[in-house]
């Protein structure tokens, strides 16, 4: 097997990461037909605990919206606080697997009325805003609730920006606090994302400058805030290097000494780095063919079927590898990758390195293919999203 993403170029020397090597392992006798997901349960456990550990004083509330599996779900249960929702579909999901509604953040700072009625009606009581229409739509559906203020921060060296859709200026966060305190909300609370995937851990320090600056403002006009929810943002490994989340976590803590008093509690939302890692999609060639000066290949999964993230940034590879022997590096061409359905969009990149006689029937293992693939997926063009397996207890 030859991982051959960006090590193509160091033909002969062993280019298969040691992640790599042990998925090989694991795959084996998965004769399944594809497409498929295989999802390994340890290292979902795993990556929960490497969090929870780095961040000794911030409880994780898991973003389901990266991977809503029941499985990791309840694997990762007894290690998480709780969880980040967005909708009324998500706290459903997490009620019919019996997690407490104490233990849910409803984050989406811009929610559907019904929605902020019916999870209140359940029991949900933190609840996100940046927004004058959603102070107005709390205080009538989520009377008397916690909220947090979303402040607009840097995302800056961040592969997918949010900044862009959600967050007010920091310039403004007394007066939106005060107009929440006003219409007899509890603003309680701050929060910000700095994007995810960041690969630039400076954005958590700044964020946590300026939210200590608020807090001092707020302060001297008699609003307390009791935590800050710094959403999520930590970066998975895909086939760029990344900071350790040992750098990352250095700096968010120090920063918290810093910049925050000892009262506030602090939150975080991590969806990618605790699902991404977990999971690899088995697919297989269907077709090869020259197209003016490219060659292409169908593969059984793509864009529509939840490996949507290629159409959101056009750089995005995942981490490819197939089972062809070690030498197949020495031998590898640049192919256009591209899923089963009618639709030219269907393409995960123009230029994945792969082995030069890959041919109809080969499979091919996407990695880090856990977050924000399989929650994406719908049935365009009748084709199905892969079913998932799982491996548990394998470390
Ligand atoms: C409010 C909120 N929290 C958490 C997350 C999870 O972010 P990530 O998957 O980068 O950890 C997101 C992602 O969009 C979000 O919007």
């Amino acid at each position: 097997m030859v991982y051959l993403q960006e090590l193509v170029k160091q033909k002969g020397k062993n280019v298969l990461k040691k992640e790599q090597q042990a998925w090989i392992t694991r795959l084996k006798g998965m004769p399944h037909k594809t497409p498929f997901m295989v999802t390994d349960l340890a290292i979902v456990h795993e990556n929960a605990k490497v969090i929870t550990e780095a961040l000794p004083r911030v409880g994780i509330y898991y973003a389901i919206k990266s991977n809503s599996d029941e499985r990791i779900i309840e694997t990762i249960d007894p290690i998480v606080a709780g969880y980040d929702i967005a909708s009324l579909g998500e706290y459903k999901h997490l009620k019919n697997l019996g997690v407490a509604s104490e233990r849910m953040l409803y984050s989406n700072p811009v929610k559907i009325p019904e929605h902020i009625q019916k999870t209140y009606e359940g029991g949900v009581r933190h609840f996100a805003f940046d927004s004058m229409d959603e102070i107005s739509k709390l205080s009538t559906y989520a009377p008397g609730s916690e909220v947090y203020l979303r402040i607009k921060v840097s995302d800056y060296g961040s592969r997918f920006p949010l900044s862009k859709k959600f967050g007010v200026d920091p310039l403004h966060a007394v007066a939106y606090m005060d107009m929440a305190a006003e219409k007899g909300l509890k603003p309680t609370g701050l929060a910000f994302h700095v994007g995810s995937q960041s690969e630039n851990p400076h954005s958590w320090a700044v964020a946590f400058e300026t939210c200590g600056e608020i807090i001092k403002k707020l302060s001297a006009v008699g609003i307390d805030i009791s935590f800050i929810n710094i959403g999520g943002g930590f970066p998975a490994s895909y086939t760029e290097r990344i900071n350790s989340l040992k750098q990352i976590a250095d700096i968010i803590n120090k920063s918290i000494t810093k910049h925050i008093p000892d009262h506030v509690k602090i939150v975080a939302e991590p969806g990618r780095f605790i699902s991404a890692t977990s999971s690899v999609i088995v697919t297989s060639v269907i077709g090869r063919e020259t197209r003016g000066s490219s060659d292409w290949l169908f593969i059984d999964m793509g864009v529509f079927q939840g490996l949507l993230e290629p159409l959101e940034i056009d750089s995005w590879r995942y981490p490819i590898f197939t089972n062809y022997g070690k030498k197949a590096a020495a031998f590898s061409k640049s192919f256009v990758l591209t899923g089963p359905t009618c639709d030219a969009y269907d393409t995960l990149g123009l230029d994945y390195e792969l082995p030069s006689n890959l041919k109809m029937g080969d499979r091919l293992y996407i990695g880090s293919a856990g977050a924000y693939t399989k929650v994406y997926a719908s049935n365009f063009n009748g084709f199905s999203p892969p079913k998932t397996y799982y491996l548990e207890n394998q470390k």
